[in-house]
């Protein structure tokens, strides 16, 4: 009852909720505009890199989202309901029946070229849309919504961060090293796959992961290129160190102790590994950051599908919801709830 009660009065506390948090970049500057394709590389057996080329872009930074749709002739990118087409069963009708709803996908990486703009986009195929989006060549078009959210904080109080991500939380972390480069702060990447034909990077030929997570090597071409060594986990022990990554996080750290004023970490993947690597971080005092997932039907703040609790001691109850898609989707990891409300 508390959580609907709750819910209820994110609802009305909406506006001036938002108006409150400082909002990095704040999504009165999101563009909804037509995208063409530049490339659509498949980077390892379920995920894929989407280039696209857009005529301009306004700042943003590490950590946003964009949201795309397969309706780039409708102004709201939306397509109204046609009752006669059936929903899609599998990826390969995915074209036809591209979903009614945008999806949301952090920015991997975004630069200026000598004809705009290229934004990068590296997704996995997992239903309707991004059935959708493997099947596009550089002939289509869609309708991007962004930058949306609030993107991660980069301090230069902090000499290293700790970039740690589970599977498909991978592509936020591309950007972000790129930004900590240019911020000066050494980074450190830790990159987990179930398996080792998941793992959505390009290993340099000549510098093999670590197997010990003791030890960060050079070894992925993506972050090499930003300074950036890494420490690969996979799942079954395929490659790198066997385990999850937030357990090779914690090896790495016992052997390489960084003062705590000095470490930020970044996290983003699956729950349980973002809960992992906050839960960690929060017992040392070690400053986290954690890029949350919801489902998210308008990314904008007017559908209030995309709650996430956090400890709030101004609130009566000491926590509140607030939406991912416009307080987050970055978190301080030390204010998210992560057990279920109610289940306590
Ligand atoms: C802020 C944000 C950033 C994201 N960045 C990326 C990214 O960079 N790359 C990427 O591949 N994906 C990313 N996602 C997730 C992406 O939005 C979903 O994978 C996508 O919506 C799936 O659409 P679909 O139609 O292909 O799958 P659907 O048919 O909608 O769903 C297929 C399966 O995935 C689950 N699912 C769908 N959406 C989500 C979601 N948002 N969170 C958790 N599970 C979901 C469904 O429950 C279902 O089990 C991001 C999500 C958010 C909120
Ligand atoms: S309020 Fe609609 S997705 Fe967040």
């Amino acid at each position: 009852m508390l959580r609907f009660r709750k819910f209820f009065c994110a609802c009305r506390g909406m506006r001036s909720a938002s108006e409150r948090v400082n909002i990095t970049n704040d999504r009165r500057d999101a563009v909804i505009q037509t995208a063409g394709i530049v490339a659509n590389q498949q980077l390892c057996r379920e995920h894929y890199r989407l280039t696209l080329s857009l005529d301009m872009f306004p700042g943003a930074i590490p950590g946003q989202f964009v949201h795309l749709s397969s309706e780039p002739d409708s102004p709201s990118g939306y397509r109204t309901w046609d009752s006669s087409r059936r929903a899609p069963h599998d990826a390969h009708t995915a074209k036809r029946s591209a979903p009614m709803l945008r999806r949301a996908f952090s920015i991997a990486g975004l630069r200026d070229v000598s004809e705009g703009i290229n934004l990068d986009v590296i997704y996995r195929v997992v239903g309707a849309a991004t059935g959708w989006m493997k099947s596009l060549s550089v002939t289509d078009r869609l309708s991007l919504l962004g930058p949306l959210g609030n993107g991660f904080p980069i301090h230069n109080r902090k000499q290293v961060a700790w970039l740690v991500a589970g599977g498909v939380g991978l592509p936020p972390m591309l950007w972000l090293a790129e930004a900590l480069r240019n911020a000066s702060v050494r980074a450190v990447a830790f990159c987990g796959a179930q398996t080792s034909d998941l793992l959505a990077l390009t290993l340099e030929p000549s510098v093999r992961p670590a197997d010990d997570a003791r030890c960060a090597t050079l070894c992925c071409h993506e972050f090499a290129q930003n300074d950036a060594p890494v420490v690969i986990s996979t799942d079954d022990g395929s490659l790198g160190f066997r385990g999850h990554i937030g357990a090779a996080m914690a090896v790495y750290h016992k052997a390489n102790p960084v003062p705590q004023d000095d470490l930020v970490v970044y996290t983003c993947g699956p729950e349980p590994l973002m809960r992992f690597v906050a839960e960690y971080c929060v017992e040392r005092d070690i400053e986290c950051y954690a890029c949350m997932e919801r489902a998210m039907a308008c990314g904008t703040g007017l559908c209030q599908s995309c709650v996430v609790p956090v400890r709030d001691h101004t609130d009566p109850d000491g926590w509140r919801y607030r939406l991912c898609c416009t307080e987050g989707p970055v978190f301080n990891a030390a204010e998210i709830i992560w057990e279920p409300i109610g289940s306590g």
